[in-house]
């Protein structure tokens, strides 16, 4: 069993946090290809694709060249996209942490740490629509730390710290690929409240559904 703490964020681990959001979001390039594989378009692109070409050309050899380049390009762009998303969250909250969480009421961020390296990463703030419920952020945890209860007690932080600050509950936002994080979500007793898919052109074409989380603070008379 491996022994980790939870402390609050200091400046010496600026590097290690953002590194460990960009690899755990980079992770789910994999898991967005195939859900994008499941939009019907997609399936109508390559079946169109496929057949136009095996009728024009009698051959099998240029609809599969073809619908493999598609699907090489399509896996590039995606890899590109998400990794815009990604350097726009570090260039938002996580370009400052300090200011962001440590300099702001009602704010905070902490790591989880083990043999003396950062291996976990939560943060919270007051939500911008209801400054009553405070926001669970960049939730993550190292690869080879996972599955020990690390984000669990992670989660536990952030539910004491909204208790302590008289918060009536703990939201969240999740994307559709992230299974791992809505079962740990789940398993806390957060409940999921409203779903939506993004309203943008790409939200659209990917299906890209946030799920919103809540866990309501019990009140202690
Ligand atoms: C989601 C994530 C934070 C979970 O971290 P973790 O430390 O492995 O989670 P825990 O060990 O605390 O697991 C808590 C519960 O989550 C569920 N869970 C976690 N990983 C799971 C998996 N791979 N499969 C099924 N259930 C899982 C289980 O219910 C587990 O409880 P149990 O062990 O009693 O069964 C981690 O996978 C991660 O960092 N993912 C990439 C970043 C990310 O998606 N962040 C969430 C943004 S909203």
């Amino acid at each position: 069993m491996v022994a980790y703490r939870i402390r609050r964020y200091r400046d010496e681990d600026y590097e290690a946090v953002r590194e460990m959001f960009a690899m755990g979001m980079s992770e789910y390039v994999p898991t967005l290809c195939v859900h994008m594989l499941k939009q019907p378009w997609v399936i109508l692109v390559l079946a169109c694709t496929f057949c136009l070409l095996l009728t024009s050309s009698r051959s099998l050899l240029l609809p599969i060249l073809a619908v493999t380049l598609l699907l090489a390009t399509g896996r590039q762009v995606l890899g590109y996209v998400w990794s815009l998303y990604i350097e726009h969250c570090l260039r938002e909250d996580l370009l400052d942490i300090r200011t962001t969480y440590l300099g702001s009421k009602g704010a905070c961020f902490w790591v989880a740490e083990a043999e003396e390296c950062v291996v976990g990463t939560v943060a919270a703030r007051p939500s911008e629509e209801q400054p009553e419920e405070l926001t669970l952020k960049r939730m993550s945890v190292r690869k080879d730390y996972r599955g020990l209860g690390i984000a669990k007690a992670l989660c536990q932080t952030v539910i004491r710290f909204a208790q302590e600050h008289g918060c009536q509950a703990v939201v969240l936002n999740t994307l559709m690929v992230q299974h791992e994080a809505r079962m740990m979500y789940e398993s806390i007793g957060f409940c999921s409240y409203h779903q939506y898919v993004l309203p943008t052109v790409y939200g659209w074409l990917a299906n890209f559904t946030v799920s919103k989380y809540r866990y309501d603070i019990p009140c202690v008379d």
